[in-house]
């Protein structure tokens, strides 16, 4: 599985007793590790079973810092050399566990420093089994980058996955990658222009606003297109019908990375040769699983694999859907 996390950072984990808009906080501890959202499926993957590469940008001047961290947890990189410093995600732990994330701004990539990335790609793609493309952009980069990599991918007879930010999205659906699996706030932002984003969704119209959101990437040019609705489910839809599979009640650790668990699990069904169902039950069973798990990334073969077997497809009516 190569991976194309062009946005990579650092993940900086900070405890602290409570966050005091305008004043300084003391930490009472921190942890560093390689993120980004491409380092959360990579993780998945080799916990399931793949071989996965991760291809981005890193800055010459303290990239190294990532590299060793990504070294330390046995993950392979192929690296864009860039200028800049590495962009910073600081995640704020209060004691009462609520978490404040402030993603940082990326160095700037110019066409030269895209076009060698597209290189990279055309070069590590042959072989890889599934091109996945995961997280935002950076700032520079072409809005339809994702669009040019799904037709690499698919020029080296690769099926390519693509979980990206609404507008990457976008631009990536003409190309019609293999597998979409947004949530269902990204989703419904890409069509019909939402802007909120809720951690879980609430409602018990959910399955239908997600097997709509499906639908209406499908049309847009997705062969499969699935809309992850957190503990809800996940809607799916293809040329031959729409389903809604509802998710597994878990014990709840940490939900932050489960999107991408699925990106990873989903694209190691879809090299397997498994049926659009059961991808997305694949997907669905790794995402549940890592839920239980306080790290992104993170989860129990055995426990996705016994999830696996609960969920179920339920086919939509299309007059449902119409009305
Ligand atoms: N609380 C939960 N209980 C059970 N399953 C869950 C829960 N939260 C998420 N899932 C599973 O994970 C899938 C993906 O979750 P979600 O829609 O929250 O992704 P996401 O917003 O992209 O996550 P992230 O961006 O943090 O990676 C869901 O379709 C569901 O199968
Ligand atoms: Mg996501």
């Amino acid at each position: 599985m190569l991976i194309a996390a062009p946005n990579l950072c650092l993940d900086i984990t900070i405890a602290i007793p409570r966050l005091v808009p305008g004043s300084v906080s003391r930490a009472t501890g921190t942890d560093t590790s390689a993120g980004g959202k491409g380092v959360n499926v990579a993780r998945a993957a080799r916990t399931l079973g793949g071989r996965p590469v991760v291809a981005g940008f890193l800055p010459r001047a303290d990239g190294s810092r990532f590299t060793r961290l990504l070294d330390a947890e046995g993950l392979a990189l192929r690296k864009v050399d860039v200028d800049g410093v590495l962009r910073i995600a600081s995640i704020l732990v209060e004691d009462d566990r609520r978490v404040t994330v402030i993603n940082g701004r990326g160095a700037d990539v110019d066409s030269t420093r895209w076009h060698r990335f597209t290189s990279l790609i055309v070069d590590a793609v042959a072989g890889a089994g599934v091109l996945v493309c995961s997280g935002s952009l950076p700032p520079g980069a072409p809005v339809d980058g994702y669009a040019q990599l799904v037709e690499i991918g698919h020029r080296g007879d690769v099926p390519v996955v693509v979980d990206a930010a609404p507008a990457a999205l976008a631009a990536a659906l003409g190309a019609q990658p293999d597998l979409v699996s947004p949530n269902l706030s990204e989703a419904e932002g890409l069509l019909f222009g939402r802007v909120d984003e809720q951690v879980d969704e609430v409602g018990e119209d959910i399955p239908l606003r997600a097997v709509r959101a499906a639908v209406g990437l499908h049309a847009a040019g997705a062969v499969r297109a699935v809309v992850t609705a957190g503990s809800a489910g996940a809607a799916l839809c293809t040329t031959t019908g729409a389903w809604w599979l509802a998710a597994r009640p878990v014990d709840l650790v940490n939900p932050i990375g489960a999107g991408d668990c699925f990106a990873a699990a989903a694209a190691l069904a879809l090299v397997a040769g498994a049926k659009d169902i059961d991808v997305v039950r694949r997907g669905m069973a790794a995402a549940s699983a890592s839920c239980e798990q306080p790290t992104a990334g993170r989860l129990d073969p055995a426990r996705a694999a016994e999830l696996f077997e609960k969920i179920t497809a339920q086919t939509m009516d299309p007059t449902v859907l119409a009305g």
